[in-house]
Parts: C-alpha cells; sequence; structure tokens
C-alpha cells in the first residue's frame, strides 16, 4: 500500500511538528485540532519554523509555499477520513486514544492505516477499540519532531507485515530514521529515558545537587545536549507525569513511579517550557531555576 495522503490528530507539541515534517515531505496533510484556537497555535508555530527556515537558507521560499500548501487544519474529524494513514498526537490518557480509535474506525475506509504517537501507552490498547487490528501500530516521533531524526516503528501482536512495512517506508519517506519496536510500554527509548529522567527528580528532592549543577553534569559530564531538568521542561512535566504512570501502571517497577515533586509541580501548574515554569522559570531573557522550597 502506499500513502498519498495524511490525517494528524492533534496541533499540540508533537501534532504540531509531525505535521510540519509530514507537509515538508510532499503530503497533503490535514491536521484537527478539538478547538480553533489550539488549531491556530499549532498553526502558527509551524508558520514560524518554515519562516525562519527560509530566513536561514535552509529552505526556499518556493519549498516553504508548497509545504504550507499541503497544510489543512479542521476542527471536524470526518475531514480526515479520506486519509490514507491517520496519526494521532492528542494526549497520553488512553480511554481518549480508544474512543478517538473507534471513532476513526467508524469514519475512515477499511484500507485506511490508524496510527499513534503514545510514548507510554500499548498501542494493542487503541487496536482493540478498532475492527482493522491488523492496520493500527505505533508511529512515535521525539520532541522536537522536525529535528529528531529517529521513529519508532511500534509493531503489536496482530499489526500485519504490509502494516508495518508500509509505515516504516513513509517513516524513511519523511527523511527520518525508523527502527522497529515491540508493543511494550515505553518501547525502546523512553524504557530507558523515562526512569533516568525521574532519577534526576529524585536526586534533586534528595538535596544530590542543584537544579543547574545536575544539568551542567550531565550536559558536560556526558555529552547530552541538555541535561535532564531542560529535557524534563522540553519534553513537558504534564506528559513526564501521565508517561511514568503508564509505565508505572504496566510493570509496577519503582523506577518507573513519577517522584512526589513532579506530581507536586504537575498540580501547581509547572508544565515546563510549553506553560513558562517548570524547573527553570522562561519569563525572562535566559531561563532560571525556579526555587521549589527544597533546602
Ligand atoms: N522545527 C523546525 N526547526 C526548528 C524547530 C522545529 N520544531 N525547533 C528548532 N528549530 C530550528 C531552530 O530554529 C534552529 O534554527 P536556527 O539555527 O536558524 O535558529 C535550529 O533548529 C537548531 O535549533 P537550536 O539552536 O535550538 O538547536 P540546538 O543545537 O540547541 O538543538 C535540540 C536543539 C535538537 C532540541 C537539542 O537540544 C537536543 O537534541 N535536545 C534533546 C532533545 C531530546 O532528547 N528529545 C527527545 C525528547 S524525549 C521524547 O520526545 C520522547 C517522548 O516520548 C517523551
Amino acid at each position: 500500500m502506499t500513502i498519498e495522503t495524511v490525517g494528524v490528530v492533534g496541533c499540540g507539541l508533537m501534532g504540531s511538528g509531525i505535521t510540519q515534517v509530514v507537509a515538508e515531505a510532499g503530503y497533503p496533510v490535514v491536521v484537527r485540532e478539538v478547538e480553533q484556537r489550539f488549531l491556530d497555535q499549532g498553526l502558527g508555530a509551524i508558520e514560524k519554523h518554515y519562516a525562519r527556515a527560509v530566513e536561514r537558507g535552509r529552505m526556499t521560499a518556493e519549498a516553504r509555499a508548497k509545504a504550507w500548501g499541503n497544510i489543512r487544519g479542521t476542527t471536524h474529524l470526518d475531514d480526515l477520513a479520506p486519509c490514507d494513514l491517520v496519526i494521532e498526537a492528542i494526549t497520553e490518557q488512553i480511554e481518549a486514544k480508544k474512543s478517538l480509535f473507534a471513532e476513526l474506525d467508524r469514519l475512515c475506509p477499511p484500507p485506511t492505516i490508524l496510527a499513534s504517537n503514545t510514548s507510554s501507552c500499548t498501542v494493542i490498547d487503541m487496536a482493540a477499540a478498532t475492527r482493522r487490528p491488523g492496520q493500527v501500530l505505533g508511529l512515535h516521533f521525539f520532541n522536537p519532531a522536525p529535528l529528531m531524526k529517529l521513529v519508532e516503528v511500534v509493531r503489536t501482536v496482530v499489526t500485519s507485515e504490509e502494516t508495518f512495512r508500509t509505515a516504516f517506508e513513509f517513516a524513511r519517506s519523511l527523511g527520518k530514521e525508523p527502527i522497529a519496536a515491540k508493543d511494550n510500554s515505553g518501547f525502546l527509548v523512553n524504557r530507558l529515558l523515562v526512569p533516568y529522567l525521574l532519577d534526576a527528580i529524585r536526586a534533586l528532592e534528595a538535596g544530590v545537587g542543584s537544579i543547574e549543577d545536575i544539568d551542567k553534569g550531565m550536559r558536560l559530564g556526558c555529552g547530552h545536549p541538555m541535561g535532564p531538568f531542560t529535557l524534563l521542561d522540553f519534553v513537558g512535566l504534564d506528559t513526564t507525569y501521565y508517561v511514568a504512570h503508564v509505565m508505572f501502571e504496566e510493570y509496577h517497577e519503582r523506577r518507573y513511579a513519577a517522584p512526589p515533586l513532579l506530581r507536586k509541580m504537575v498540580l501547581a501548574g509547572f508544565s515546563g517550557r510549553k506553560s513558562g515554569k517548570g524547573f527553570y522559570d522562561y519569563s525572562g531573557p535566559e531561563p532560571k531555576p525556579v526555587d521549589l522550597g527544597l533546602r
């Protein structure tokens, strides 16, 4: 099967990044958000990135016009019905994902492939909500989707070989490096990354070091592009909290348990960079570590 048109559900951090990449690779893409203001926000971010790429000579004005022309925003899910592939990038809440997959299954013709960009939920839960479980799989992009090369292509116990191969080739056609992953919560990367990020929070709670020093340690000592707290703010503390919760429910291992500090910060509305505050405060010209009252 060849993919000609793509649908994306959700135009947040991940959905807008995926839409940006897919449109740039030449596919017409319909992206759906629940409310116009969220759609405008996501599309605005894409427009800004394209404009910046032209300004910096990474993209021609012609290519920008073409990519931008490939994108259509909507608040109606039925507008995704003609797509050959639909990628779900909504919140990390399994019940919401299951109802969405059931609805997409009703709307889309039988050949359409349904994919999830979930970070932690098992894809089989979504596949089981449809009458086409063989055509459901995971396509897990990394944040920021336009810059990170990796896509995990996740095969459930019932994903057909043809669906897997089509999705793998589709990821390649986006200029990404796909890897095959099994449908275990966290797949391959988050299985290793999430305990590391949670451990950084536990180290902070235990007074091992300051936010800045722990970040500096991992950047300069291990060559990571971002320290764990910068990365947590970048990914979103709310997202990390949901992901940890799902992984803990799956494995019941302490290393996936969300530290109390993470829960408290999420409850306080500290979602990271997107809310202006997480482990750092982003209101000034430079991010400043937040005093979390730990001393
Ligand atoms: N689209 C297009 N271009 C973008 C962009 C976007 N979304 N975001 C940034 N850019 C552009 C910038 O505008 C910049 O261009 P200019 O040079 O013209 O300004 C260029 O890309 C490079 O940006 P930066 O200067 O910010 O780049 P950097 O060298 O500092 O690298 C980074 C940024 C790639 C994000 C790097 O810091 C990095 O690799 N960080 C780690 C990210 C990471 O680990 N991601 C995985 C998160 S985990 C996850 O996603 C899984 C999950 O399920 C939770």
